[in-house]
């Protein structure tokens, strides 16, 4: 297993998979998700699953990958010939997030940018602006789309290498800030963490299975393109233990900066703590009750979420990027360009949607009654991404099986010590794969609830397609691996 094309150290790697990880799911979702469901008990839920579906997937997923060294179709495809529509799936998920995320990448640079000039009660206005959402989520992408560009060494490592660093300073610094602050910082700690397991209940294991899935990146081929960039000098399950524990630690730390500054500057406003509120409404809000000090408060905290963002979107275009490069022969940057080019137009009608639809409430484009962000968000996180990760699973445990499974992995480079591999064996075959079905199953059960067919139509016919696509045209035909990526 020859290293031709990818990362060229281990701490490179972790880095970059860290940096798809922490995302805006660890400095904005997890903080509030834990307040909501029972504080410090969540926590220890949240823990367990990463360890049990989490951890696991990821091996699995960043073993998938390094076995084959090239794209997620074309690693599937080595597996079995029938299975490379697993991978197609897996590609799709990745390109639809972009045009979602971006935006929302686009909306934290805005911030960023605009600390100086103060940003408390600017989203009502700002976010239904399309030029200027347009505009930001424009240069987001090119930011993102440029890494890419410069390869996966020189671009990804690298900007992980210097990013990644930065991102930890910044919440650390923020945090040990907001937890100085005295008056307040109890509060907002026991607001945080305070266990209460009488309001632990299915549906909090369920926001929890969820928010593993997502804080760590799995389930949308990212870890099996990061992973065909490793070779035997990186030790996968190490790796992906430190990625876990770096991920989850991120994830603790913006809830101790957050919170404690809320309850010191403005405690009304603790329990209006949530969903897009937090981030874009009330940390604001704070900052500006800071007087200069919050301004520059303000900017470090944005721009570390423009960090988490960039690091996030980055790892997503590899995906595709990747894919289209190695199947159609064409250079990193024409694909990389030509990727970013769709992406962008997909994004300004969602763009649109969500500041008319989902912030200011009124009349504009919406997709089956939703704002279109929400809607591709259900679509993929919480339909398609379980499917993805299920296929992972039942690849490793059913299709290669865990015994030639672990075998490889060590074969590889990678140490596997006895107690791990035995639970490895169990919990890739039964364990984790049952959980997963059940974070599934859940998530359609909620859409029906909700009677968000289109949700269910369009995420299972977007699986239909891609297999239908794969049997076409993909099945046949050569699909592309790293080494290609010099020829061209
Ligand atoms: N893991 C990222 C987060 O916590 C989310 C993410 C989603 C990253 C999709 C890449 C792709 O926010």
């Amino acid at each position: 297993m020859t290293k031709k094309n990818g990362f060229a150290s281990g701490i490179g790697f972790i880095l970059a998979a860290a940096g798809s990880a922490v995302g805006l799911g660890n400095l904005w979702g997890f903080p509030y998700k834990t307040a909501q469901n029972g504080g410090a008990a969540f926590v220890l839920i949240y823990i367990a699953c990463v360890l049990l579906i989490g951890f696991i997937t990821m091996i699995s997923e960043l073993y998938i990958g390094r076995r084959a060294q090239a794209n997620a179709v074309s690693a599937y495809k080595v597996v079995n010939k029938n299975i490379g529509w697993f991978g197609l799936v897996a590609v799709a998920i990745p390109a639809f997030i972009i045009c979602y995320y971006s935006i929302l990448g686009g909306w934290t640079l805005k911030f960023t940018v605009n600390s100086f000039n103060g940003n408390a009660g600017i989203l009502s206005t700002f976010s239904v602006n399309t030029f200027e959402v347009i505009a930001v989520t424009g240069v987001f992408l090119l930011i993102s789309a440029g890494i890419i560009m410069g390869g996966v060494e020189k671009g990804i490592e690298k900007m992980s290498k210097i990013l990644m660093p930065m991102l930890f300073v910044i919440i650390v610094c923020i945090a040990i800030y907001s937890l100085t602050l005295g008056e307040g910082v109890k509060e907002g700690l026991s607001f945080f963490l305070k266990p209460d397991f009488s309001t632990v209940t299915t549906k909090t294991i369920l926001v929890a299975m969820g928010q593993a899935f997502y804080s760590l990146s799995l389930g949308m081929g990212i870890m099996i393109s990061y992973g065909s960039y490793t070779g035997k000098e990186i030790d996968i399950t190490k790796s992906c233990a430190m990625i876990c524990i770096f991920d989850t630690i991120v994830a603790l730390l913006a809830g101790l900066a957050i919170f404690p500054a809320v309850a010191h500057f403005n405690p009304e406003l603790l329990n209006s703590s949530q969903g897009v509120a937090l981030m874009f409404i009330i940390l604001p809000e704070v900052f500006e009750s800071l007087g200069f000090i919050g301004k520059i408060v303000s900017f470090a905290f944005f721009l570390m979420v423009t960090i988490a963002a960039v690091t996030s979107v980055v790892s997503l275009l590899e995906v595709v990027t990747q894919f289209i490069l190695q199947k159609y022969q064409v250079n990193r940057k024409k694909a990389a360009a030509g990727i970013m080019i769709i992406c962008f137009a997909v994004s300004i009608p969602i763009g649109i949607s969500l500041g008319h639809v989902a912030i200011l409430e009124e009349d504009g484009p919406a997709l089956f009654g939703l704002d279109a962000l929400t809607f591709f968000d259900l679509v993929t996180n919480t339909v398609l991404m379980p499917v993805c990760a299920l296929f992972a699973c039942i690849t490793v445990g059913w299709i290669i099986k865990p015994e030639r499974a672990v075998e490889e992995i060590e074969a590889s480079g990678s140490t596997m010590p006895e107690w791990l591999k035995k639970v490895y064996s169990v919990m890739i075959r039964f364990v984790t794969p049952a959980l997963i079905l059940i974070v599934e199953i859940s998530g359609v059960r909620g859409e029906i609830i909700a009677k968000d067919y289109a949700v269910i139509i369009v995420a299972y016919g977007m699986i239909i397609i891609c297999a239908i696509i794969y049997f076409l045209f993909f099945k046949n035909s050569y699909t592309g691996m790293n080494a290609d990526e010099h020829k061209n």
